[in-house]
């Protein structure tokens, strides 16, 4: 099984998803560290180089040949789920698990971390909410339509695993 955690910038899927991993015994995949691996630069830089709608594209065609029959977690990008049919292929391949967190606590996580992140590069906290905040506004109904929903803020492994598998 494929288990897709979804979710904004700082909502903590690459951590969760190797904890998760580890804890149900699948392969771990970072999707943007997988992304950088195969073009042989950072996220940052693809989007400085080549455009965002590049970065797009590889997003779409990652998902697009992923093989079902693995179990494997994948954290996705941020703003993956947001572009084209991501979100029905991800709900169609897997189960998709969406981290819902608070403008507020994401400002927080991602004000220590905003010079890594090209959309959000360089914002001083002001924008940095507002940004966040008209983001997630519109980013959310993609977000929703995952299977399963969990508050970000608290989240331990054994909350995704009890709520994909129905066990704990
Ligand atoms: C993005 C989120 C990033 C990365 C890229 C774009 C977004 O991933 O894919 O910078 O559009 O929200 P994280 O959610 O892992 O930061």
């Amino acid at each position: 099984m494929i288990i897709f955690l979804i979710g904004f910038m700082g909502s903590g899927k690459s951590t969760l998803g190797k904890r998760l991993a580890r804890k149900i015994d699948y392969r771990f995949i970072d999707m943007d560290q997988y992304l950088e691996e195969k073009e042989g630069m950072k996220v940052s830089e693809i989007f400085k180089q080549k455009g965002e709608m590049y970065f797009r594209d590889m997003e779409k065609v990652f998902l697009e040949t992923l093989e079902t029959n693995d179990n494997v977690v994948i954290a996705t990008g941020g703003g993956a789920p947001c572009w084209g049919q991501n979100m029905d292929i991800m709900n169609r391949k897997g189960v998709t698990v969406y981290l819902k967190m608070s403008p507020g606590s994401l400002a927080i996580r991602l004000e220590k971390s905003h010079n890594i992140r090209p959309l959000i590069e360089g914002l001083n906290p002001d924008l940095l909410r507002d940004y966040i905040e008209q983001k997630l506004h519109e980013r959310e109904p993609f977000y929703n339509k995952a299977q399963c929903i969990v508050r970000g803020e608290n989240v331990k492994p054994f909350h995704v695993s009890s709520l994909v598998f129905g066990d704990d």
